[in-house]
């Protein structure tokens, strides 16, 4: 049932590219347009709606995090994303113009139930995004788009966080398109770039043994740091995330620059640092500012591990690792850029001697408050 790998950890690793796909599949038409028929919630509805509130759990609350970067770009809606458990104990204000997404693999979550019950409460129309047929969640939603990663059986989730966010884009494009903020020939652009990503996981996954040798020699630290900027900050919480709760080591992730406002006191000679780079084309201050953030840590002795794309020359006089991902549009880096911090968190898993697919004081799908 592991499909000749020794965890399923690994097998869904490497049905990411499959998982993108399929998630896409029968959403595109021919020509290349958005279809979504399938969320029933009218595009006259969804044209009133002045708000959008994400709420999630763990790696699910990451995807929200990514996606509100999409949604506030595409849409010019104001997006918050708060943890579900969050959510309801501070009274938010929400009305029937409020669009709440509700994202969840298992989709019984409890945390994210509750937060769920409480916005129907208000009045506001909930939006599932979940990989369960059937389950809690999407039943009590108002409608839901459900990610098509397969069964995820490992604790930690990889492919179903992957596909979250194709569905969170998808959902962001669609809000466009409905409210016409984004038109056809820039919605099919998103698309195209899209329907690239499986391969471009595809290529990072071939090329992970220098990171996993990496990730090995590195079993006996007691913390490692994950910086990013702009999406590749969630992405840096995801990544600190994943070496939590699999290789039981302190892990954190960092707005790039908050450095200066305090957590650079923590480095120290030899302190494993991993970095997440924008792209340089485009938002390219945003990309200067984090080798700024790079120089910086590294004079003050960190051990540098620098995720960046093919061809960023910038960053390699200061990368004492250097792990390239391939050239991806910015909104849509994450959808690569999280597959290296993966493999990366499942060996050092495997080096310290964990149970990867089951680590200790954790549950599959989290069904209490
Ligand atoms: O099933 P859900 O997506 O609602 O689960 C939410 C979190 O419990 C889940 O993402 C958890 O953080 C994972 N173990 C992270 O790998």
């Amino acid at each position: 049932e592991k499909g000749g790998y020794d965890y399923f950890m690994l097998k869904e690793i490497a049905e990411q590219p499959k998982a993108v796909a399929d998630t896409l599949l029968g959403r595109i038409d021919a020509a290349g347009n958005l279809t979504l028929d399938e969320v029933r919630i009218s595009a006259a509805e969804l044209r009133e709606m002045d708000k959008v509130v994400i709420v999630a759990c763990g790696t699910a609350f990451h995807s929200g995090l990514i996606a509100k970067y999409a949604i506030e770009h595409w849409t010019r809606i104001p997006c918050e994303v708060e943890l579900a458990s969050e959510f309801r104990y501070r009274d938010p204000i929400l009305d029937a113009q409020t669009l709440v997404i509700a994202i969840s693999q298992s989709g019984e979550t409890m945390d994210t139930l509750m937060a769920l019950r409480h916005a129907r409460e208000q009045g506001a129309k909930v939006l599932a995004i979940c990989n369960t047929n059937g389950s809690t969640i999407p039943r009590e939603s108002d409608a839901v788009l459900y990610t098509h990663a397969g069964p995820e059986v490992a604790v930690a989730s990889t492919k179903a966080f992957l596909t979250q966010l194709v569905a969170c884009y998808l959902v962001a494009l669609y809000l466009g398109q409905v409210r016409g903020t984004k038109w056809g020939d820039e919605i099919r652009a998103v698309i195209r770039d899209l329907s690239r990503i499986g391969g471009a996981v595809e290529r990072v996954l071939e090329t992970m043994e220098p990171v996993r040798a990496l990730a090995r020699s590195l079993a006996g630290k007691d913390t490692v740091l994950f910086l990013g900027r702009h999406v590749g900050y969630p992405v840096a919480l995801e990544g600190a995330l994943k070496l939590k709760e699999l290789a039981y080591m302190h892990a954190e992730g960092f707005a790039a620059g908050e450095l200066k406002h305090g957590p650079i006191a923590l480095i120290e000679e030899d302190l494993p640092v991993v970095v997440v780079v924008p792209s340089p084309r485009g938002r390219s201050l945003l990309h200067d500012k984090i080798v700024s953030n790079i120089q910086e840590i590294r004079a003050r002795g960190a051990r540098t591990i620098v995720i960046a794309e093919e061809g960023d020359e910038a960053v390699e006089a200061y990368a004492d690792h250097l792990i390239r991902i391939p050239v991806t549009p910015t909104l849509l880096q994450p959808l690569v850029a999280t597959v290296p911090l993966q493999v990366f968190a499942c060996e050092l898993a495997t080096a310290r001697g964990n149970e990867v697919d089951q680590p200790r004081n954790l549950a599959k799908s989290v069904t209490v408050e």
